[in-house]
């Protein structure tokens, strides 16, 4: 079985941050660029890891609270470890990190050619608001998209029926989720 816990990352999680981030992203943000988020009182990063191997993170996500806005600005999953739910796991807690601070919705940019984070999105329910055509250096378009609703009472039972799922997913193929290693 593999344990894996979903948790708040702190700067003790930097080496394993910038590790995925470079897989992921080919450095997304610099080494300081994760230092100030992990010290911002408006930033949340979270992070999945097995309990056997705490030196690296599985998944990775972080948000900015601004005003009543979540801004998602990372979802990340290690290249091997896809498709096992763990994209879906680390949205359903940011999204519940943003509902437990009170923001009242989501938003986020995602390329258009991006299948994978578009068909994830769908599933909790982000819709397209706008589209920044030839946005990217290599002129792909950028479509933003909004989640609202977050503070009403049927978006919380929401999520945790895909709470649920998730851990019915996970355990399907031998993992679980803890609160803590
Ligand atoms: C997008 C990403 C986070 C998905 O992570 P994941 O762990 O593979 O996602 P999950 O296993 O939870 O899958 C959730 C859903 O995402 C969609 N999805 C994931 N990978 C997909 C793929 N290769 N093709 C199509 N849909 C895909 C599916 O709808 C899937 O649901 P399903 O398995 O029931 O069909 C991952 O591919 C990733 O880290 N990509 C690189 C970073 C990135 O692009 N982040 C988003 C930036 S906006």
């Amino acid at each position: 079985m593999t344990r894996l816990t979903l948790h708040s990352l702190t700067e003790a999680h930097l080496g394993p941050i910038l590790a995925l981030d470079h897989l992921c992203f080919g450095q997304l943000w610099t080494e300081e660029g994760y230092r100030r988020e992990l010290n911002s009182p408006n930033s949340i990063l979270l992070g999945i890891e097995d309990c056997e191997q705490p030196e690296s993170l599985l998944a990775l996500g972080c948000l900015w609270a601004i005003v009543d806005e979540a801004h998602l600005t990372i979802v990340a999953v290690h290249p091997e470890q896809r498709r096992r739910g763990l994209g879906q796991l680390i949205l359903s807690g940011l999204l519940r990190a943003a509902c437990d601070r009170q923001l009242a919705r989501a938003t986020l940019e995602v390329n258009a050619e991006n299948r994978a984070a578009r068909s994830l999105y769908a599933q909790f329910g982000f819709q397209e608001a706008g589209r920044r055509r030839r946005y990217y250096a290599n002129g792909d378009d950028a479509l933003i998209l909004w989640l609202s609703g977050l503070q009403n009472g049927n978006f919380l039972q929401k999520l945790e029926e895909w709470d649920r799922q998730i851990q019915q997913r996970i355990e399907a193929w031998g993992g679980k989720i803890l609160r803590r290693c």
